[in-house]
């Protein structure tokens, strides 16, 4: 006998379902990763989104909360597990897993702790995604980036870090607010390393330090940037 589901629903197709063709992992969800997760959801980046966090009373929340608003969002399927097998197939792999700073301490200080962290993530990633793009965000930024590269055997064009894009669109946004424009009217980049000694001369100038250490929306603006980075990659 039919069962009520079979009576509401005919399945037009039957096959094995295609794999997803635009996949985005996050891996870890801390401020963060989550801020980048709620981007690429609003952004519409993704056909399928995979978390991934070694806390999994969090993870699952998180997961939840995202899915509760799949009625205002247009990515059909939002996953997540500690087990990475969930992030089959993913085209981008977003890493903001990791010890954050604490206060007074330097992003270079982090590295050790997160190298060990990286031993254990990256491997599993190419594992399930040998064709992705790896992002990273987790400090300190620039090593972490070789690090990746080194332990994923992937070529160069295919791990990105964050690098200075935050420094810079803090920079676009402080001389545009002195200049009383919009920060996309105002170009210029901070180059160098993501970390104490970016933009010196800048900080030192116009008391950026202070200000961004006032600053409350980190993680958001953070999420918003890493997701801008998509476009770059996409075309590679
Ligand atoms: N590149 C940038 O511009 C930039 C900007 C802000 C923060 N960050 C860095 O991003 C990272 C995350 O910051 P946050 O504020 O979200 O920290 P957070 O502490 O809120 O989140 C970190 C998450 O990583 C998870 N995690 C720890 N070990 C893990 C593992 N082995 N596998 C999977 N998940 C794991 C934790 O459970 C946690 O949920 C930090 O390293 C921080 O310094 C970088």
């Amino acid at each position: 006998m039919a069962s009520v589901l079979q009576k509401l629903i005919t399945p037009l197709f039957t096959g094995t379902p295609e794999p997803p063709r635009n996949k985005v992992t996050v891996v870890g969800v801390g401020q963060v990763g989550m801020a980048c997760a709620v981007s690429i959801l609003l952004r519409e980046l993704a056909d399928e989104l995979a978390l991934v966090d070694v806390v999994e009373d969090k993870l699952k929340g998180e997961m939840m909360d995202l899915q509760h608003g799949s009625l205002f969002l247009k990515t059909p399927k939002i996953v997540a597990d500690k087990d990475y097998s969930v992030t089959a197939n993913s085209r981008i792999v977003v890493v903001t897993a990791g010890v954050r700073q604490q206060e007074g301490e330097s992003r270079l200080n982090l590295v050790q702790r997160n190298v060990n962290i990286f031993k254990h993530i990256i491997p599993q990633i190419v594992r399930y995604s040998p064709d992705c793009i790896i992002i990273v965000v987790s400090n300190p930024v620039d090593v972490l980036t070789y690090v990746t590269w080194k332990l994923s055997g992937l070529p160069k064009h295919r791990v990105i870090g964050s690098g200075t894009n935050l420094d810079s669109a803090r920079f676009r946004f402080l001389m545009a607010d002195k200049l009383g424009i919009h920060s996309s009217s105002f170009n210029g980049w901070i180059l160098g390393e993501h970390g104490d000694t970016s933009g010196e001369e800048f900080k030192n100038r116009y008391l950026i330090q202070e200000i961004i250490c006032l600053s409350s929306y980190l993680a958001l603006f953070c999420g918003c940037k890493v997701t801008n980075l998509f476009f770059n990659v996409q075309v590679m």
